[in-house]
């Protein structure tokens, strides 16, 4: 966690300086880092890419990016033209010796300058295949090799499957110590899934009643409304299941399933999601086709606009098997939660976007009031909302004003909206690997362990193709056995119903 404003100096390459990441979120991220007084004085940031391009181009070009991406809008003029001089682009190639002579000596420059070595965090923001070249001519280089000072940042995939995943961790330990490796899930920096553990492990209401005897079930939904842009080269390769539920939905399991951890060391909560990924009862082939359900879109019309299918997007093979949709019922088999099922779904060119974690409570174990009285009421409901709205709701009944005696679920809320504007998760992960703090990056343990669940799932998607793709159309919630999936169980999907009954 933040260790306070005393920053040390630090230079910051980023390798893919001038691809879409580092416009969008890279920059923008440390631009605000700058203006909160989180960055020292003494800072560098140095982008990598094979584009012939001069300091003050580059520059433009995220200025650009920033003016149209940062959370804050067009910068000032003066702000930006202060922290526009730390930048410089380095042309180079990842896998030539020579570039990494080339960088070597721009870092003793920056340190000689400042009169102090200074931190370095080396961003891989490049395609998987690259960091190979990338960590082993840095160790060859030796330009990373101050461990308590020198930190490598891997965006995902991490991996393409379970042994890729290990062969990666292998290949990256060869060359680092793990403290060193910070293995970047951006859901966990977003400011409302830090809440759930404040909001779990902070107040004494709600960790009683987190169990199996008072939770029927528990859904995550990440649903976006976007397809796949311009990503269909990469997307036809990975697919929702890889995609976002490896990942981010796993990681938003694990902070709602956790045990409380003792402390707030890093690696302390580590564990306890750790925990939570052995819980896991692992898939047999044989349940996966009742247990998992895989959709794919078609076109159709969104926010009064015509859409193509999934098949007719860029790089897409026009009879493509890959899932754009992913729903997946997950039991824990541990104490807390044995028997309550845990509901992950996410898909793209859904109704709407909207992230969210429903905690579903069991009904009264007895009616008091006459049927009459008692028809609008629903069990208590949890819901953490992530984004684009960031509240949490608390759904309870009440008697609803008046002579009668009628009882209604009403809300109370938590919006953050009311309080100063949220960091963008970047912000908020960039800095913690500045300050060494791994607590909400992925150690190697927690993305292998997160590829061994989904692989039963994974191989037998492979093994049959879908003969009902495409199975939803674009603006719908997914396809119609998603909802067979929880129906059998008695459930049905919370977020689809969200803005009638809460808002
Ligand atoms: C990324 C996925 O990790 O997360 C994308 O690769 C997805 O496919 C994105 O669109 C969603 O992130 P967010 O923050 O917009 O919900």
């Amino acid at each position: 966690m933040k260790t306070g404003k005393s920053p040390a100096p630090v230079v910051i390459v980023i390798f893919g300086g001038t691809g879409d990441l580092t416009k969008r979120k890279l920059i923008p991220a440390f631009y605000h880092l700058y203006l909160e007084g989180w960055l020292s004085g003494k800072f560098a940031i140095i982008g990598l890419g094979r584009t012939e391009l001069n300091d003050s181009d580059y520059r433009d070009r995220l200025g650009e990016g920033l003016e149209e991406f940062s959370r804050s809008g067009k910068p000032e003029d003066h702000k930006w033209n202060d922290f526009k001089t730390s930048i410089s682009y380095l042309k180079s190639d990842i896998n030539n010796e020579a570039s990494y002579a080339d960088l070597s000596r721009k870092l003793d420059d920056f340190d000689e300058s400042i009169g102090v070595r200074a931190n370095r965090l080396f961003y891989l923001s490049v395609a998987p295949q690259f960091i190979e070249s990338a960590t082993v001519h840095l160790h060859k280089a030796g330009i990373a090799n101050i461990p308590a000072q020198d930190r490598i940042v891997v965006e995902k995939p991490f991996g393409h499957n379970l042994e890729t995943a290990r062969e990666l961790n292998k290949l990256l330990t060869n060359t680092f110590h793990e403290s060193q490796i910070y293995r970047i899930d951006h859901y966990l920096g977003k400011e409302t899934v830090q809440n759930i553990l404040a909001f779990r492990f902070a107040n004494a209401l709600f960790e009683p009643l987190w169990n199996r005897n008072y939770v029927d079930f528990v859904q995550i939904t990440v649903a976006e409304e976007v397809g796949v842009e311009d990503r269909g080269g990469y997307y036809e390769g990975a697919g929702a299941l890889r995609d976002m539920i490896q990942n981010h939905l796993l990681q938003l399991m694990c902070m709602v399933a956790m045990e409380p951890p003792i402390s707030f060391q890093a690696e302390e909560i580590r564990n306890r999601k750790v925990d939570v990924l052995h819980a896991i009862r692992r898939f047999k082939p044989e349940d996966v086709n009742k247990d998992a359900v895989r959709g794919q879109y078609a076109g159709g019309w969104l926010q009064g606009k015509k859409v193509p299918g999934y098949r007719e997007e860029q790089g897409v093979a026009p009879n493509s098997n890959t899932e754009t949709y992913a729903a997946v019922k997950f039991y824990l088999d541990n104490w807390r939660w044995q028997g309550v099922p845990f509901y992950l779904r996410t898909g793209k060119r859904m109704q709407e976007k909207v992230s969210s974690i429903t905690v579903q409570f069991r009904p009264v174990p007895h009616l008091t009031f006459p049927t009459a009285y008692s028809e609008g009421m629903s069990p208590n409901r949890l819901t953490i909302n992530i984004q684009p709205e960031m509240d949490i709701r608390l759904r309870f009944t009440a008697k609803q004003p008046g002579l009668e005696m009628a009882l209604n679920p009403v809300e109370m809320v938590f919006d953050y909206n009311c309080s100063k504007q949220a960091p963008e998760a970047y912000e908020t992960l960039l800095l913690d690997a500045m300050q060494g703090d791994p607590t909400l990056f992925m150690r190697s343990d927690q993305v292998e362990l997160a590829w061994e669940v989904i692989t039963p799932i994974l191989e037998a998607w492979q093994s049959r193709p879908s003969l009902e793709f495409p199975n939803y159309a674009s603006g719908m919630w997914g396809p119609e056995n998603a909802e067979a999936l929880i129906a059998r169980e008695g459930h049905t999907w919370a977020v689809h119903t969200l803005k009638n009954n809460n808002h």
